[in-house]
């Protein structure tokens, strides 16, 4: 058997889940409220039988792997750890031998970095500069130092490395965790010495380094320090304060992305706590992917300076392939949130609620850097913009925005789409579709996963309902999974979902049948066909007609900028459209 197995076999997914959110049973299933929204009556529904959960008001459902995946914000491999040892299992068994020991360097690491921030928040007790530096200076308060766990390392070279020896830790194992380095006599010193340490915390709240400050501002000393790449440190994959910003991200269902750890540290302290940093670094997918399993609504608060514009460049083509929607937060003043905060806190509440489309702003701060009434300001302007919405992958969108450059610039949209070819040619293959599709609302798309599942639910187990999936195109479907599955039952029209050994074809979508099988049982089961089909139809008809709305909305978005030859063709589409409504709901 392996990992995963053992720990299936030996963890209910109930009592798991049970951790989390309060289960009442329900039958053979147990029900709660979703974890994932502020809800009055219960959608959450656990399996024990089928080993799933689902939850019907974000349409969100999986195994108990997913599960602690969604609400820890683990990768599988994390997952896996947290539920080893929840299960009694050691995971080392399971490995080869080398990889054991990694496991247990690991651990000692953990281990020597936890004592490290208790040592370094003992020294900060006792330092008056340290206290006054964050106290006074940087008026954090005294519950804020404790839950962020500040500390202070010692100016005298090896004091915590001697510490840490002195509790039975090797000199390999201290430079392991990256906190020594080799000093100028060839032995080891301090990593950290004379800086508010500031520790670095893994999804669970487990340290994993450190960034440090020097107390006063130094010409000839980097301002922060941070740990190097270590087997626990990555900074590429790191997010700053997410462990303490989880609950509020999924509250708020969006995150705000800053540059400094101390800035989320004094947003935090003022009540706004669905923000995270990823510290000095420039932001990458794995970044983005860590936060997208907490909302798909990610917004940038960069300063508005030539870093700020690089780092969006870079960062639009990366949201587009994760599938995440995002946007740009500017603080006017120019100060960074921290400075804002402190001035008055109010205003950073508000300007996070109104963020700006990256896209958008990225044009507009080219606009005001470049000279688009000259030859070369045009075409700098278009190439700069062209590479990024080249990266966006719903085509739509693209040629909203290509639309949009024309404008800015006054040239044909064919000048323009000739470019983009040209670089589109020279670059990478195109991204892959994400997952959810970008930009919508939470809300909305929670909306349109709703009604969808539940009319595959239906078509997965009653092949009689099927002649219902003719008109539903797979460019209507919001998922992968939902296309997939919809290919599926209309090439196996007599599979009755459920019921017997699954076709090899289906294996794929095994884990996601049986969730709609699941959403089958809690909706409809013990209903007649009639009243089946009565149902499945106001589905169909809601599907179709939510589809039709959300186009209609893009047209008329499109409309504002389209020359006359593509208003003709967006009026053209406007009528199919309408056509489309009037033949399935009936006009
Ligand atoms: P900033 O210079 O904007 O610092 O660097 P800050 O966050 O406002 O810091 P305070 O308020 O002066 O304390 C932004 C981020 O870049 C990284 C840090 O993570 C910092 O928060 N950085 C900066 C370094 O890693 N090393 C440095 O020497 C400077
Ligand atoms: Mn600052």
């Amino acid at each position: 058997m392996d990992a995963v197995e053992e720990i299936k076999s030996r963890l209910n997914i109930e009592d798991v889940v049970g951790e989390y959110v309060e289960l009442r049973r329900a039958g053979r299933n147990w029900k709660g409220l979703s974890p994932f929204g502020a809800e009055k009556t219960p959608s959450f529904i656990v399996s024990p039988e089928k080993q799933i959960w689902h939850d019907f008001s974000s349409g969100k459902g999986g195994n108990v792997f997913s599960f602690v995946m969604e609400m820890e914000g683990l990768d599988f491999k994390g997952a896996l750890e947290l539920l080893a040892r929840k299960a009694g299992i050691d995971l080392e068994q399971f490995r080869g031998r080398s990889n054991g020991t990694r496991g247990q360097e690991k651990e000692r690491a953990y281990e020597a970095l936890e004592l490290a921030t208790k040592f370094y928040q003992v020294q900060f007790s006792r330092n008056q500069a340290a206290l006054e530096y964050v106290f006074k200076k940087r008026m954090f308060t005294k519950e804020t130092a404790l839950e962020w766990r500040i500390g202070y390392s010692p100016n005298n070279g090896s004091a915590l490395c001697d510490f840490l020896k002195q509790k039975g830790f090797k000199e390999a194992e201290i430079k392991a965790a990256g906190l020594s380095a080799r000093s100028y006599r060839g032995g080891i010193q301090d990593m950290f010495r004379g800086r508010i340490m500031i520790p670095l915390a893994d999804a669970q709240g487990r340290v994993i380094g450190f960034t440090a400050r020097l107390l006063q501002d130094d010409p000839n000393a980097p301002k922060y320090i941070n740990t190097p790449q270590t087997m626990l440190y990555d900074k590429s994959r790191h997010v700053f304060g997410l462990h303490l910003a989880k609950e509020a991200i999924r509250r708020s269902t969006f995150v705000v992305l800053v540059e400094g750890n101390l800035d989320v540290i004094a947003s935090h302290q003022a009540g706004i706590r669905q923000v995270v940093a990823t510290a000095g670094t420039a932001m990458t997918e794995h970044h983005l992917k860590a936060l997208s399993r907490f909302t798909g609504d990610i917004r940038l608060c960069f300063d508005a300076d030539k870093a700020g514009i690089n780092a969006t460049e870079r960062a639009i083509p990366i949201a587009s392939k994760v599938g995440v929607s995002l946007s740009i937060i500017v603080i006017p003043s120019g100060k960074d949130p921290d400075e804002l905060i402190k001035q008055n806190a109010t205003t950073w509440t508000e300007i996070i609620q109104k963020p700006h489309y990256a896209l958008d702003w990225l044009m507009d701060r080219y606009k005001n850097v470049l000279d688009l009434n000259t030859a070369p300001g045009k075409r700098q302007f278009s190439d700069v913009i062209l590479a990024v919405v080249r990266g966006v992958q719903d085509e739509v969108e693209q040629e909203h925005y290509i639309e949009k450059v024309a404008q800015t610039i006054g040239v044909t949209k064919q000048a323009l789409l000739g470019k983009l070819q040209k670089v589109a040619e020279a670059a990478k293959p195109r991204l892959k579709q994400p997952r959810v599709a970008p930009q919508l609302p939470e809300k909305t798309v929670q909306e349109l996963t709703k009604t969808q599942s539940h009319f595959l639910a239906l078509m997965l187990v009653q092949p009689q309902l099927r002649d219902l999936l003719t008109p539903i195109e797979p460019t209507m479907l919001i998922s992968n999974e939902l296309r997939e599955l919809r290919a599926f039952l209309q090439e196996h029209p007599d599979f009755a979902g459920g019921t017997g050994q699954p076709p090899a074809a289906l294996r794929p979508l095994a884990e996601y049948s049986k969730i709609l099988a699941l959403e089958y049982e809690e909706l409809y089961q013990g209903l007649e066909l009639t009243e089946l089909r009565y149902e499945a139809t106001r589905l169909q008809v809601h599907l179709i007609e939510q589809y039709v709305k959300m186009q209609k909305q893009r047209l008329a978005h499109e409309l504002q900028t389209a020359d006359e030859a593509r208003t003709t063709t967006l009026l053209e589409r406007a009528k199919q459209l309408d056509q489309l409504l009037k033949t399935y709901k009936g006009a």
